[in-house]
């Protein structure tokens, strides 16, 4: 797709300090081969843990990741936008320039914690606030075991919100072979959320095994 068309879908990813970047990354991935725009946020501790648990040499500065990101997974020139964690004047700051969309995947339980109590003290907890305040699509990928109490209140008020809890749980029904098969589970059930059109996973009831 050229850079003068608009995107027919945008869609606001943030990734953070969870356990489990993978999904967020081959998410990243997906909606750039469906020809989505992704407004995408890293939060510092999602840095690091892309460098524990990746290979990949993630700048952290948002325009070097940025035009790193453009470049690891071919996309159009404007297809992915960085912000930065105090990068106030994003569109996804404001119900007026922000995607009908987002997804927090992973999602640290700290940034679950300040999405419920509404603190909006950087991008990502600013951009999840506007999404509930406007009543916009809110999908969480939390990711810690156990879960203690105050995470489950999070989550339960969280989902009384509108927003939807997708726990990075994959199924092991489709006999994963690898990890990325496991991973792919629960990003098709993230697209499918998103509307999007996925075939990472059949459908339960076609060719299951
Ligand atoms: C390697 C690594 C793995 C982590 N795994 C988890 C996890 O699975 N779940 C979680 O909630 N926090 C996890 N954390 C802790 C969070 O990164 C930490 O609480 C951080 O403050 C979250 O910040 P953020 O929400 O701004 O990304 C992990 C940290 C590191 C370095």
């Amino acid at each position: 797709m050229s850079s003068e068309q608009p995107y027919t879908r945008r869609v606001t990813l943030a990734i953070t300090g969870a356990s489990g970047v993978q999904y967020g990354l081959r998410l990243l991935q997906c909606l750039v081969e469906q020809e989505a725009q992704v407004l995408l946020m890293v939060s510092k501790a999602a840095q690091v843990v892309i460098a524990t648990e990746t290979d990949l040499k993630l700048p952290g500065a948002p325009d070097a990741m940025e035009a790193f990101l453009l470049e690891h997974f071919a996309a159009a020139p404007d297809q992915i936008k960085v912000y930065g964690r105090e990068q106030w004047m994003a569109p996804v700051a404001s119900g007026s320039g922000a995607p009908s969309a987002m997804v927090v995947c992973p999602c640290s339980t700290g940034t679950l914690s300040a999405i419920a109590c509404g603190a909006s003290n950087n991008l990502i907890e600013r951009a999840a606030d506007v999404a509930l305040k406007e009543r916009r699509q809110l999908l969480l990928v939390p990711r810690e075991a156990p879960y203690s109490e105050v995470h489950l209140e999070h989550m339960l008020k969280l989902t009384r919100m509108g927003a939807v809890i997708v726990p990075a749980s994959p199924g092991f029904y489709q006999r994963p072979k690898t990890v990325e098969d496991m991973v792919d589970f629960i990003v098709a059930r993230l697209l499918s959320q998103l509307g999007f059109e996925q075939a990472l996973l059949p459908r339960w009831g076609e060719s299951m095994l």
